[in-house]
């Protein structure tokens, strides 16, 4: 799940494909390091999350998130969900990996942020809201 900050405890079958699953972060990032992902998504991209434009020498072009890489070949998850792994002797020019999340400053005040920041360090493993 994506944003489904509304009602805690957060379920997994809901939200989307957009960004990473946020319903354990706060089990696997500390505070600064989702202050950051709110404030500049760029600095540190979730693996699987990055997009990438990539020109290939025939003249075509593929964008999509990052899956993986190694020294033989680029992965891509297209739009459609589907994977296709290009080998680097057939990219011309790749672009290095963005983040599609927006700053969040300037669109949340810093209470807001901090709010938020303290929500998501709450999103554990095994913990539930029922007393
Ligand atoms: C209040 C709203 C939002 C919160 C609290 C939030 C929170 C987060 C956090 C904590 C991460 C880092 C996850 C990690 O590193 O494991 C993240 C990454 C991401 N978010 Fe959001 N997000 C919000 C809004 C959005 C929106 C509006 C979009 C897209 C339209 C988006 C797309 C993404 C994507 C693609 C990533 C993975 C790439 C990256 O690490 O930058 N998020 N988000």
């Amino acid at each position: 799940m994506h944003l489904g900050i509304a009602e805690p405890p957060i379920q997994a079958k809901e939200g989307s494909q957009v960004g990473p699953n946020l319903k354990t972060i706060g089990s696997q990032k500390d505070r600064k390091y989702l202050l950051e992902s709110l404030l500049n998504p760029i600095a540190q991209i979730a693996p699987g999350y990055g997009l990438v434009s990539i020109a290939l020498k025939d003249g075509k072009s593929i964008s999509g998130a990052l899956d993986k890489e190694d020294a033989k070949q680029i992965t891509v998850r297209l739009p459609d969900g589907k994977t296709q792994s290009i080998p680097r002797a057939q990219i011309a020019t790749a672009t290095p990996p963005i983040s599609v999340m927006p700053p969040m400053l300037g669109i949340l005040t810093k209470p807001q942020i901090r709010d938020v920041v303290a929500y998501l360090a709450s999103l554990k493993a095994k913990t539930s809201t029922k007393k």
